[in-house]
């Protein structure tokens, strides 16, 4: 299969392609590590250097809002974008929106306000955007849609899109749990945890999955359930569908991320059942603990995601600056591992 593949590429190809295979390599060191910028939360003043003189005096100033905490990968994604903006040299003004939309707009009026060079932006959710971009685009600010994906009908509102293919996710978990149930007989009862209800790997997660298992009707998604993305919400779903009667318990888990399926390992436990054994779980993004939870024989695959987009952005970001044209869409190529490679891969991981 297509495991351990480390390179990035690019999917459309463009002035970016070198720049993004370094990426790649780029060590990132360890998520969560001290940095001399911070991710806050709004409300919140922000000291920035005065910006009287042109780029070429002083170093670029990105503003970075991004969404919440909610999840491991968005914590190592957070640790990416810091560190690489200390490496590159870059101003990082960051904000924290905490899951609200209503605060990314705040943070992205304040950084028009502080006149910053770029803004980029992990929308927690994907509608509602246009009106904030277009203020962005007269006030002459350059846009990066980072992770997540916005629905806009105007595609000049930002430059490029760096972030994980989601829909080709879901179609993996789906196609990992039809090899894997393939001697099972009869139907297979499926429950789904999704993320933020409007997020773009929800959305795209749950309908990669749902093509790929199309016409197969011994795969039957009978519970599905948002849980935020987050552990606790995973194992408060999970906790409820095994609340109901056993007839109607699921075979297998399809969780959106791994803190949710980590959320749901426990509530399994705790209902005295085996996870990974009488319900196979399947997760997105591929963290150390995941991988830890596979090698325990709990989680049965997880589908990878990488937040370490950071590098990425610093090198978008200075294109941008530069003047010269981006591709409209950057995608990391990323893998599936079973259980079965989990212990190998651990050493690998980095975050
Ligand atoms: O947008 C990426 C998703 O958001 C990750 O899969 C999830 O863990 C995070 O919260």
């Amino acid at each position: 299969m297509m495991i351990m593949m480390r390179k990035w590429m690019i999917l459309l190809g463009g002035l970016l392609l070198t720049a993004f295979l370094l990426a790649g390599c780029f060590d990132e060191g360890t998520p969560g590590a001290k940095s001399s910028s911070s991710v806050e939360s709004l409300p919140v003043k922000i000291e920035t250097p005065p910006v009287t003189t042109s780029t070429t005096e002083r170093s670029i100033i990105l503003g970075f809002s991004q969404l919440g905490s909610e999840s491991a990968w968005r914590e190592a994604n957070t640790a990416s974008i810091r560190e690489a903006a200390e490496e590159a040299g870059i101003t990082l003004i960051t904000a924290n929106a905490e899951q609200s939309q209503t605060k990314q707009f705040e943070a992205i009026r304040s950084f028009i306000d502080k006149k910053v060079d770029v803004i980029a932006i992990a929308p927690v959710v994907e509608s509602g955007w246009e009106e904030v971009l277009q203020e962005v685009k007269q006030a002459g600010i350059p846009v990066v849609v980072m992770d997540r994906s916005v629905k806009i009908q105007d595609p000049s509102l930002f430059v490029t899109l760096i972030g994980s293919d989601f829909y080709e996710e879901g179609v993996k978990a789906a196609k990992y749990m039809m090899d894997k149930m393939r001697h099972t007989s009869g139907a297979i009862q499926i429950a789904e945890l999704q993320g933020t209800v409007g997020s773009t790997p929800s959305i795209d997660r749950g309908r990669g999955f749902r093509d790929t298992i199309a016409g197969k009707n011994q795969f039957q998604i009978g519970l599905s359930q948002s849980a935020d993305f987050t552990q606790t919400g995973g194992r408060k779903a999970m906790q409820a569908f095994l609340d109901l009667p056993p007839d109607q318990w699921p075979q297998l888990l399809y969780s959106h991320n791994d803190d949710m399926a980590i959320g749901a390992v426990e509530a399994i436990e705790e209902a005295g059942l085996k996870p990974g054994q009488d319900i196979i779980i399947i997760s997105v993004d591929g963290t150390r603990r995941a991988f830890e939870q596979m090698i325990a024989g709990k989680i049965n695959a997880v589908v990878e995601c990488n937040p370490l987009l950071g590098p990425l952005l610093m090198q978008a970001t200075k294109e941008i600056m530069a003047g010269k044209t981006l591709p409209k869409r950057m995608v990391p190529s990323e893998d599936i591992f079973p259980q079965e490679l989990a212990a190998m891969e651990l050493a690998h991981r980095r975050y």
